[in-house]
């Protein structure tokens, strides 16, 4: 494993292992499962999705990032289950190719943030998603955003950031548990669960994972483990949400 693969793998493992836990769910009922990755990007989870044999659409309006996806599909033999589509979340579902309540799972990780009509955003991805379809939605958390300014010495940064009214910038907003869970129930829907994502992995010196064996192996065993503890998530660098 690269150093980029372990520091991406203590990063990513506990939303990869709750959206296993749906797709494994959902194929017992129909396989392929249906995904629809809104602003995939260059494909990291797409690809891996579809080399399990799910069938994932990418919204995404960079055509960068989709011609990298098509790449990284074809490198992967899994152009077939892959399918790239230029467009914005506000446009759904009126994009070639994609109708109202299909989606087994709908992915919308790391983009929220800089959607400008929070609420407009999220009643829009439901109506990609079937009835019983689940949600995956990943944000920026506005706590340890706080964290991050505060020990780096920009206390400046820090208090502008306290209430969320001047994060509006590349990295855009970010979100309070409280917050996003207000927004998922105005919109109709029900939060299932909530994990703190990257709690301790972006404290951790990368050259640690580095150097010593297993460490990353009992990093992400760790993020696991406080993923679900309220206690730990005004820590986490980010907030996923499953939700119908
Ligand atoms: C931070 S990246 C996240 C990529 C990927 N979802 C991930 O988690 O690795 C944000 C992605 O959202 C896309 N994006 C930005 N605005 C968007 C919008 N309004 N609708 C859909 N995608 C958008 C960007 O092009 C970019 O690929």
């Amino acid at each position: 494993m690269s150093a980029g693969e372990r520091r991406s793998a203590t990063r990513t493992a506990v939303v990869w292992a709750a959206v296993q836990r749906v797709l494994d769910q959902a194929a017992e009922d129909a396989a392929p499962v249906r995904v629809l990755d809104i602003g995939g990007g260059t494909g990291g989870f797409a690809v891996r999705l579809a080399s399990l044999g799910h069938r994932v659409t990418v919204v995404d309006p960079s055509p960068d990032a989709l011609a990298a996806l098509g790449r990284r599909a074809a490198e992967s033999g899994v152009t077939d289950l892959v399918t790239g589509v230029q467009g914005d979340l506000a446009g759904l579902p009126g994009l070639p190719g994609l109708v109202e309540d299909d989606a087994d799972l709908v992915l919308c990780h790391g983009v929220l943030e800089v959607v400008p009509d929070h609420a407009a955003a999220l009643a829009t991805l439901r109506t990609v998603l079937r009835p019983g379809g689940t949600l995956s939605l990943l944000v920026a958390q506005r706590h340890a955003a706080v964290v991050a300014r505060a020990m780096a010495g920009h206390f400046q940064q820090a208090l502008a950031l306290l209430d969320g009214q001047h994060d509006t910038g590349r990295a855009g907003h970010r979100f309070t548990r409280e917050e996003l869970t207000g927004l998922l129930a105005a919109a109709g829907l029900e939060v299932a669960e909530v994990h703190g994502v990257r709690v301790f992995a972006d404290l951790v010196p990368g050259s640690l994972l580095d150097l010593e064996p297993g460490a990353t192996a009992a990093l992400v065993e760790l993020e696991q483990a406080v993923a679900e503890r309220p206690e730990y998530l005004p820590l986490a660098t980010q907030l996923h949400v499953l939700a119908h």
